[in-house]
C-alpha cells in the first residue's frame, strides 16, 4: 500500500496505475532539495516547540543518511511510493523509527513540492545567469579584436552597408546581456519560501514560515497561501526565459551554419565542433549549430506544454501540475548544455578576415553614402540623391565594379555637382566609420560598446 494512501483505501492501486500515477522516475533529481526543505522544516518545527531536540536530532541524522544512500547509489526508488517526498519520507521511517512521521506536520506534498521545485529552479536561474555571463564575456573579448575587420552588414539576406565584425558579435553580446537580465529578475521576483502554506489554507500549527525562508536563503515568503500552492509562473519565466535564449543561440547558429559555408566562408569551426560524412569523405558538417538551432523547437514545445497543463486548472493544486516539472528539467538541460558548446565554439572559431573584406566589395554597400554626400554637400532632398545613387549603381553594374570603385568622372556624368571629396566618402572603411551615431558601427562607437559590456560584466559579481 503506498505511503500517500491512508487507512480509507481497502484496495491497493494496480501497477499500470501505479506507474501513471508515480512521478518518483522523474522527481528523483529533486532529492537534495527536498531534504534540504525538510531539515528547514524541521528545524523551524524545533524552534516553535513542535518536536523536542532529540527528534529534530534524530530526523536531521536520518535525512543526512538518506541523503548519503541516495548519493551512494544505495537507495531503492520504488514507485508504489509515488514521488521523492513519499520515498525520503519512507525511507527516514525506516531508519528513525515513527518519529519520522512527525516531519509531516504542518506540512503538505502541495507546499513541498512547491518548495523543492522553486528551489531547483532558483539554483538554475543562476547558473544559467552565470553561464551567460561567461559567453557575453566571449562576444566582447571577440568584437575587441574585430573592430577594423569588415563585412557586408545584411537585410533581408542581402548585402546592405558595411559593418564590423565586432558591431556583429556585439549584437548577440547585448542580446545575451538581455537575457542575463531575465534569468535574474525571475530569480529575483521567485526569491520566497512557500513552505508553511501546506495543503491550500495554511496551517492551524504555530509556525514560523520567516524562519525556514532564512534557512533557505529566501528574502521572505509568499503572500498568499492559496496562490502559492497553485502558482507555478516561476517555472513558466524559467522556460519562457530559456525559449528566448534559445532562440538567440538559434538565430546565431543559423549565422553560422551560413558563414561556415564554402559560398560565404567568414568562418571556419574547429574540427572539434564539426562531423563527417559516413559517405562524404570531403564533408565537414556543422552540426553543433544545427543541433543547438534544432534543440529550440524542444524547449519552445516545453514552454507551450507547461502554458497548456496550467490554463484550466482551478486554485488549488490539481495532479495534472505533476506534468510540470519533466518539461522544465529538459529545458534547463538543454540550456545549460547549449550554452557551454556554444562559448567554446565562438571561443575556438576560426575568423577569415579576408573573406569577409572579399565580401563587402559585392553589392554596392557604400551606396547609401553617395546619396548622404549629395544631401549634406549639394543639399537635395534625399529622395533626390536616392535616385541619382541608382543611376551611379547601374553604371558601375555596367562597367561590372563597385560603386566605391567609380571614377570622379563617372559620378560627375550622373550629377556634375560631384566633387573629388566623394572618393573618399565611398570607401567602404569610411562608410563603415561615417556611421558614427550612439549605437552604430564606427570604430568609435563600437569601442564604446565594448566599454560598456566590459564594464557591465566587471559589476556583476552575484553569480
Ligand atoms: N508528486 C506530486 C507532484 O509532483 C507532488 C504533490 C502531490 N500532491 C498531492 N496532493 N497529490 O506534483
Amino acid at each position: 500500500m503506498s505511503k500517500a494512501r491512508s487507512k480509507r483505501f481497502n484496495v491497493d492501486s494496480s501497477r499500470l496505475l501505479k506507474e501513471l500515477n508515480a512521478s518518483l522516475p522523474f522527481d528523483k533529481k529533486l532529492y537534495a532539495e527536498d531534504i534540504k526543505g525538510s531539515i528547514a522544516h524541521a528545524r523551524m518545527l524545533c524552534s516553535q516547540e513542535i518536536l523536542s531536540i532529540e527528534e529534530l536530532e534524530r530526523i536531521v541524522n536520518g535525512l543526512a543518511q538518506v541523503k548519503e544512500e541516495i548519493e551512494k547509489g544505495k537507495f531503492t526508488f520504488d514507485i508504489a511510493d509515488e514521488d521523492i517526498h513519499m520515498a525520503v519520507e519512507k525511507r527516514l521511517t525506516q531508519i528513525i523509527g515513527p518519529v519520522g512521521g512527525k516531519l509531516h506536520t504542518a506540512r503538505s506534498r502541495n507546499d513541498q513540492v512547491a518548495l523543492d521545485f522553486r528551489l531547483y529552479v532558483q539554483k538554475h536561474n543562476l547558473l544559467i545567469a552565470g553561464l551567460l555571463k561567461g559567453l557575453i564575456h566571449s562576444f566582447v573579448t571577440i568584437a575587441e579584436k574585430h573592430t577594423a575587420t569588415m563585412l557586408p552588414g545584411m537585410t533581408h539576406l542581402q548585402h546592405a552597408q558595411p559593418i564590423s565584425f565586432a558591431y556583429h558579435m556585439l549584437a548577440y553580446a547585448n542580446m545575451f546581456r538581455r537575457d542575463f537580465e531575465r534569468f535574474m529578475q525571475s530569480y529575483e521576483r521567485n526569491n520566497l519560501s512557500p513552505l508553511g502554506c501546506a495543503a491550500l489554507a495554511g496551517t492551524p500549527h504555530n509556525i514560523d514560515r520567516e524562519f525556514v525562508a532564512n534557512e533557505l536563503e529566501f528574502a521572505g515568503t509568499t503572500q498568499n497561501c492559496l496562490d502559492t500552492v497553485s502558482d507555478r509562473d516561476f517555472a513558466l519565466e524559467i522556460s519562457f526565459n530559456i525559449a528566448t535564449a534559445m532562440m538567440h543561440i538559434s538565430r546565431l547558429s543559423e549565422e553560422l551554419i551560413i558563414w561556415s559555408s564554402s559560398e560565404f566562408s567568414y568562418i571556419k569551426l574547429s574540427d572539434k565542433h564539426a562531423t563527417g560524412s559516413s559517405i562524404m569523405p570531403q564533408k565537414k558538417n556543422p552540426d553543433i549549430p544545427e543541433l543547438l538551432r534544432g534543440k529550440t523547437g524542444r524547449v519552445n514545445g516545453n514552454l507551450i506544454s507547461l502554458l497548456t497543463v496550467l490554463k484550466g486548472l482551478t486554485l488549488a493544486y490539481n495532479k495534472d501540475m505533476q506534468e510540470d516539472k519533466e518539461g522544465v528539467f529538459d529545458s534547463v538541460e538543454t540550456m545549460e548544455m547549449a550554452l557551454r558548446v556554444l562559448k567554446e565554439m565562438i571561443d575556438e572559431m576560426h575568423v577569415n578576415k579576408d573573406r569577409m573584406l572579399e565580401a563587402t566589395m559585392v553589392g554596392h554597400l557604400s551606396a547609401t553614402d553617395l546619396a548622404d554626400y549629395m544631401v549634406q554637400k549639394l543639399g537635395i532632398p534625399f529622395r533626390e540623391a536616392y535616385n541619382t545613387t541608382g543611376a551611379a549603381v547601374n553604371l558601375a553594374d555596367e562597367k561590372g565594379i563597385d560603386v566605391s570603385q567609380l571614377s570622379l568622372e563617372d559620378l560627375q556624368s550622373i550629377d556634375e555637382r560631384i566633387e573629388s571629396d566623394v572618393l573618399e566618402k565611398l570607401q567602404l572603411q569610411n562608410s563603415m566609420n561615417a556611421r558614427n551615431s550612439q549605437g552604430a558601427t564606427s570604430q568609435t562607437q563600437t569601442k564604446r560598446q565594448i566599454e560598456t559590456l566590459q564594464k557591465w560584466l566587471e559589476s556583476i559579481n552575484c553569480v
